[in-house]
């Protein structure tokens, strides 16, 4: 295993799986309506219900959950321009080093949260 961006403490992951999450469901998933929270990266959608801390209601990242969070976390951004729903999935218009930064996030995401499925329009 990559020894990139691993966790103080050893998580234990579940084999990841691969069912299809619409767009529709991975936004119910934001820990209000539902108690789930499911972050997505290039596709791939994470559960990060556990850290209530970052990603709870009220919580610095909480606007990064129920969606494809790619365009602000390759932007290291919370702004809404970046993770309104209409434009967070999408990025094309991330710049090399921004990409790098979003595969970097993809690599600490895997490390530490099991993967739920995929998202599909
Ligand atoms: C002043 C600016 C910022 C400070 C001081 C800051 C600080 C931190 C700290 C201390 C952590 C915890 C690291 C750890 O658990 O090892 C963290 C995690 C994180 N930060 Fe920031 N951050 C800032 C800005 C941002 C921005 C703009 C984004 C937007 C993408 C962001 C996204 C994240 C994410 C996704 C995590 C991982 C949370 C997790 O799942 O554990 N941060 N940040």
């Amino acid at each position: 295993m990559s020894g990139k961006f691993m966790p103080k403490t050893p998580v234990q992951l579940d084999p990841p799986k691969d069912d299809p999450i619409s767009k529709e469901e991975l936004k119910k998933c934001d820990g209000v309506q539902s108690d789930k929270i499911f972050i997505g990266i290039k596709g791939t959608v994470f559960d990060v219900s556990l850290n209530q801390n970052a990603y709870g209601v009220g919580k610095g990242y909480h606007a990064l959950v129920g969606r494809d969070a790619s365009r602000a976390l390759g932007k290291s951004s919370l702004k809404p321009v970046d993770t309104d729903y209409a434009v967070s999935a999408d990025y094309s218009v991330l710049n090399e080093k921004e990409l790098k930064v979003l595969d970097d996030w993809f690599t600490f995401f895997s490390n530490r949260y099991n993967v739920v499925g995929k998202v599909v329009d």
